[in-house]
């Protein structure tokens, strides 16, 4: 029988999940549950290079937890866990960071923007940031790494840096692929189509567990576009707004753009965006009545995290071991 190959993945339980983390990112893994073997991971170790509050911290990583299983990640079929759960990622970031140069780490545009918005808190951990992601990833010698668009030059980094490490040990880590989503997988801010949907703009972004009555109000203020059509037409390049409104409900309702075109032929904005916004209403309600159910059931969320880190944690001291015998570390 043929090997699954391997997947992984990670968000920061930094805010709370949203409609861009669900479109753009979790949906995909559920549906490519049976296909890979896969591992995903609550980053709450990343969070700290940002200042957090260490009770809303706690309280985020569980709720991303059970939103996971919510989304139908099923924990059965995916490891999940939570990254400090599994100690190998410190011992192989730290590792890894004496494998990453300083002039590599200085390029990386995540640690410019990072910087230039924490100024008071530039630390070292914002700039290492990227060796402990590799750390992350190559612990499971995964094939494929999907991620947005904007974590592209630290995966490139990771593979630079499991190549370098490589050429010298020979090969200890597998080269894995990024895995970007096309474009229509993207989803953009409400309020300005240009730019991903964020948690730092709250009124263009719709969370997971949002009431119905927000998630309205933030549809029915969505930006379409200036120009005097009034149509549902997709076309990103001049109706960015409208276009993204468009993929949106083509995620959630499996229509393809022909067909939202159609439907709402001669209707004009007024009635599409409502639309757009009950369509999602009604694709979130289930996750947020399943989460909540999840998130009030702690015995069980507990059993997933033990065991999801335990599974982690097996595979990932393969690696580890590996990597401590080729640097010269005694064996304990
Ligand atoms: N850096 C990623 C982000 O901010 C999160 C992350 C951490 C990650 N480790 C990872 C993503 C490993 C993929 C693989 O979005």
């Amino acid at each position: 029988m043929d090997e699954k190959k391997v997947m992984l993945s990670g968000i920061q339980p930094s805010g709370d999940l949203h409609l861009g983390n669900y479109l753009g990112a979790i949906k995909n893994w559920v549906d490519r549950t049976e296909e890979f073997d896969n591992y995903y991971f609550m980053a709450d170790m990343h969070t700290i290079t940002v200042r957090q509050n260490p009770a809303d911290l706690r309280r985020r990583t569980l709720e991303q937890l059970a939103q996971y299983i919510a989304c139908g990640l099923d924990p059965e079929k995916n490891t999940l866990f939570i990254q400090s759960h599994v100690h190998q990622h410190a011992e192989l970031g730290w590792v890894l960071q004496c494998y990453t140069m300083f002039g590599e780490l200085s390029r990386m545009t995540q640690f410019k923007d990072k910087s230039a918005k924490h100024k008071e808190n530039i630390n070292g951990g914002l700039f290492t940031y990227p060796s402990l992601m590799a750390a992350d990833i190559l612990l499971y010698q995964p094939d494929f790494v999907p991620v947005g668009e904007d974590q592209k030059q630290h995966c490139e980094l990771t593979r630079d840096v499991a190549q370098r490490f490589n050429s010298i040990y020979g090969d200890v880590f597998k080269i894995p692929e990024p895995y970007i989503p096309k474009a229509g997988a993207r989803v953009m801010g409400l309020t300005a189509p240009d730019s991903k949907m964020s948690k730092s703009m709250p009124e263009g972004c719709v969370f997971l567990m949002e009431k119905p009555e927000d998630i309205q109000r933030k549809f029915k203020r969505a930006i379409t576009d200036s120009d005097t059509e009034n149509c549902v037409h997709y076309d990103p390049a001049n109706k960015p707004g409208v276009a993204n409104l468009m993929s949106i409900y083509s995620a959630v309702t499996g229509r393809s753009y022909e067909a939202i075109e159609q439907e709402f032929a001669g209707c004009g904005y007024g009635k599409f965006k409502p639309a757009v916004g009950d369509a999602v209403v009604e694709c979130l309600r289930p996750i947020r009545e399943e989460a909540t159910r999840i998130l009030a059931d702690k015995a069980y969320l507990e059993n997933v995290y033990k065991a999801g880190a335990e599974k982690a944690s097996y595979v990932a001291n393969k690696t580890l071991r590996k990597v401590y015998k080729k640097i010269g570390f005694v064996a304990r």
